[in-house]
């Protein structure tokens, strides 16, 4: 069930994934990309001629192409971190739905749980119920994170005092009804934040994906009174036309697993 990449081989990312500078200049170096048009071919349909030209014009595909990034998705991530700093030498990370793994290639690179020494060896732990191929320095956990015994697998795998990160890119594949799909990326949102509040140390990070429109405030509620911080973040690499935006915790107020102030408590 438990896969560990342990190898030298699979791109952790070159320079691409390195530490930004503070200025933003996206995927391409401030590049300018020629655009690509798609002919219209007669086996495809209009929706995804769209889709593949949105692939083929998109400077964070070409980048993760480049860098040897398993997702796109991977420079979201990277992006926030590059503002706010919490993934460091040494700390202990649960990334929550990370397959194909950007988000766990990234994580692994900037807390060194590959090459880290002594206390600067950070861990990764990831799970999601679709395959991740091996990667370095990263524990895989192939599971559902909604079923019975995935909280106990992912603690018996994190090291004493939990961890000092939760990442949640978790989303549900869409069933096109909005307000079913976000119904459904809030349960898994809602879920990681407890399962967070659950392992997290104190001062510790909860990074996790949400859908613009309602039904966060429950959340938020629960985040405000466990996290001294709580702030939306929508980094650049996330489609300025999609729904998708992160909620970023930091600085776990702590309590013993059963002890978390839930909404409305106090
Ligand atoms: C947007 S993708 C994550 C991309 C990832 N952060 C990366 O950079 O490669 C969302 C992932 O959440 C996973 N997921 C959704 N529900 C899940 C669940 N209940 N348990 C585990 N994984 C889940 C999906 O299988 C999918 O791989």
């Amino acid at each position: 069930m438990t896969q560990k990449g342990s190898g030298k081989s699979g791109a952790t990312g070159g320079s691409g994934s390195g530490r930004g500078t503070g200025k933003s200049i996206g995927p391409t170096g401030g590049q300018r990309q020629l655009r690509v048009r798609v002919k219209t071919a007669s086996k495809r349909t209009t929706s995804s001629n769209r889709w593949l030209e949105r692939q083929l014009n998109d400077p964070y595909v070409a980048a993760s192409k480049r860098d040897g990034m398993r997702s796109r998705a991977a420079y979201k991530l990277r992006e926030i971190d590059d503002k706010y700093r919490f993934l460091k030498p040494g700390l202990r990370v649960v990334d929550l739905g990370a397959a194909p793994g950007g988000w766990s290639q990234i994580a692994a690179e900037r807390v060194r749980s590959l090459d880290g020494k002594g206390a600067a060896k950070g861990q990764v732990v990831a799970i999601d119920y679709l395959g991740v191929e091996p990667l370095p320095g990263v524990e895989i956990v192939m599971m559902d994170f909604t079923a019975n015994e995935a909280e106990t697998h992912l603690k018996s795998l994190m090291r004493k005092g939990g961890a000092d990160i939760v990442l949640s890119d978790m989303a549900a594949p869409t069933v096109g009804h909005s307000r079913t799909d976000h119904i459904r990326i809030m349960a898994l949102a809602e879920q990681a934040a407890a399962f967070a509040c659950d392992v997290l140390a104190p001062g510790g990070v909860f990074l996790c994906k949400v859908f613009q429109g309602g039904a966060e405030r429950e959340l938020l509620d629960v985040l405000k009174k466990n996290f001294a911080t709580v702030r939306h973040v929508k980094p650049p690499a996330s489609r300025s036309d999609s729904a998708e935006l992160y909620v970023l915790a930091t600085d776990f107020r702590g309590g013993k697993a059963g002890d978390v102030v839930a909404a409305g408590d106090e």
